[in-house]
């Protein structure tokens, strides 16, 4: 993985930038978006552990892979390193210039401790046995004996839990017609346009024709019934309430002021879009992993006959649901959704012993650092015993990113996706559509499997 002497234009204490492909960025740009994980693959392959790409209207991107420069990443000066500048050309138009994504600085950090709490602790326990029953209610629809996608049934059900941790747990009111104006978003992320809705210089409403002028339109509506709620919490007090968005519209800056609209929108509509697409995609790759393997499939049966036993799931019983922890793990090693996250040099930095210059992007490989032979022996493998009785490193497995701008939901996500798993494992027996093989697609800005993942249920 080392990268091949020859290819190294620089030296330690150059500020010449690593080699890397040489087609046009927006070559670069489309076969990323055709080929996510191959393109990352093919580069490792040909450039080793550090190579520079590039994307029309971006600053160049240094990629690493290096565990070193991993970390030089995740511990430096969050404002030396820019994770909300870098990420603004890609996500600004997609989830708005406010979200705590594109953030940085100060009010980074205090937008950052504001949205931290439902996401952890006590407070996300008591999503436990609401994520259970929407789970339930989701299985009880599916068929026996004929064929169904279940990604877009992992959808529905991480949507359902992100609105109510949004909105409050007994809101079906307020719920309803957000749902629908984000599953009408979603299903432009399923045709044949989704690579390239993340793509800026795609990003054109063409009257609202394109692809992208239908999102700005959906994106729209959303604006609007999410005014009309934050008008009525406003109006009638939040005393006594949990929910994200009731703490967004309670709080006050230094000054007393409170956010404003545009402020509250964009921070829902990330939360609600980073809340529910990974992980719903994270689901749909654990069953392409999973149900080809009968001797994981058993083992998963067996930690839950002896873990939970016959009753439903509770909170208290996933910390000893290790197998299927190591599981959950593995399937973020091997088919991260994000493959990579990136920051923007705002002063020159050292990283991986190399000195790079203000002005570029750097990004932390996700995939190709989770691919590497030598951390990772047999690593297209799947294989969940990696992961058991040991503590991962946080600079050779990183799915949620690291440092801190490290994944606000991750114990959330995690948490719900072992919920989700447990109830449908213990429930039904799955398998594979027939001659189904399933490649990554980039959905925007996540990596899903291809078609929906078609399964059949045997019980
Ligand atoms: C399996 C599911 C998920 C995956 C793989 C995932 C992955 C990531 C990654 C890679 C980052 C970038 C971190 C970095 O720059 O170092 C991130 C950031 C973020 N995620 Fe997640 N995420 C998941 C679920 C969630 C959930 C459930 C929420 C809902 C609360 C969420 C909210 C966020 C937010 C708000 C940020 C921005 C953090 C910041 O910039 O300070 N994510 N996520």
């Amino acid at each position: 993985m080392a990268t091949p002497a020859h290819r190294v234009p620089v030296e330690t204490g150059s500020s010449e930038l690593p080699l890397g492909p040489t087609a046009w960025p927006i070559v670069q740009l489309l076969r990323y978006a055709r080929r996510p994980y191959g393109v990352m693959a093919d580069a490792a392959r040909e450039f080793g552990s550090c190579y520079t790409v590039r994307a029309p209207g971006l600053p160049a991107m240094v990629v690493f892979s290096d565990p070193d420069a991993i970390k030089d990443i995740f511990t430096a000066d969050p404002d030396a390193l820019h994770g909300g500048e870098a990420q603004g050309p890609f996500l600004g138009p997609l989830i708005g210039w406010n979200s705590l994504l594109l953030l940085d600085g100060a009010r980074h950090r205090r937008e950052r401790r504001l949205l931290m709490p439902p996401f952890h602790g006590e407070r996300m326990q008591v999503y436990g046995r609401v994520i259970r029953e929407i789970a339930d209610r989701a299985i009880d629809r599916w068929p026996v004996g004929r064929p169904f996608r279940v990604h877009p049934e992992m959808q529905a059900i991480t949507l359902d839990v992100i609105l109510r941790a949004v909105f409050g747990l007994d809101e079906e009111r307020a719920l309803a017609p957000v749902r629908e104006t984000i599953q009408r978003a979603l299903r432009l992320f399923e045709g044949p346009s989704a690579p390239f809705l993340g793509i800026p210089v795609l990003q054109r409403e063409l009257g609202g024709l394109s692809p992208w002028g239908r999102f700005v339109r959906c994106k729209r509506d959303l604006r609007r019934i999410l005014h009309e709620e934050i008008t009525r919490r406003r109006a009638h007090g939040t005393a006594g309430r949990t929910d994200v968005l009731s703490m967004l519209v309670d709080a006050r800056d230094e000054d007393g002021a409170p956010m404003t609209d545009d402020e509250l929108f964009d921070e829902m509509f990330t939360i609600l879009g980073a809340g529910h697409e990974t992980t719903a995609s994270s689901l749909a790759w654990t069953f392409c992993h999973i149900l080809p393997r009968p001797d994981v499939l058993d083992r998963i049966v067996a930690e839950h006959a002896h873990v939970v036993g016959d009753g439903p799931v509770e909170p208290e019983h996933l910390p000893r649901l290790e197998y299927l922890d190591a599981v959950i793990k593995e399937t973020a090693r091997l088919t991260p959704v994000a493959t990579q996250t990136t920051r923007h040099l705002m002063v020159p930095t050292r990283i991986g012993r190399r000195d790079l210059p203000a002005g570029v992007n750097v990004s932390a490989a996700i995939y190709a650092t989770h691919h590497r032979a030598d951390l990772w022996p047999d690593p297209e493998r799947f294989d969940p015993d990696r992961f058991l009785g040991t503590r991962p490193e946080p600079y050779t497995f990183f799915p949620f990113g690291g440092g801190e701008r490290r994944c606000l939901g991750a114990a959330f996500a995690s948490f719900e996706m072992k919920v989700v798993l447990a109830q449908v494992l213990a429930r039904t027996r799955l398998r594979l559509a027939p001659g189904y093989r399933p490649s990554p697609m980039l959905r925007a800005i996540t990596v899903a499997p291809s078609k929906g993942v078609p399964v059949i249920r045997d019980r």
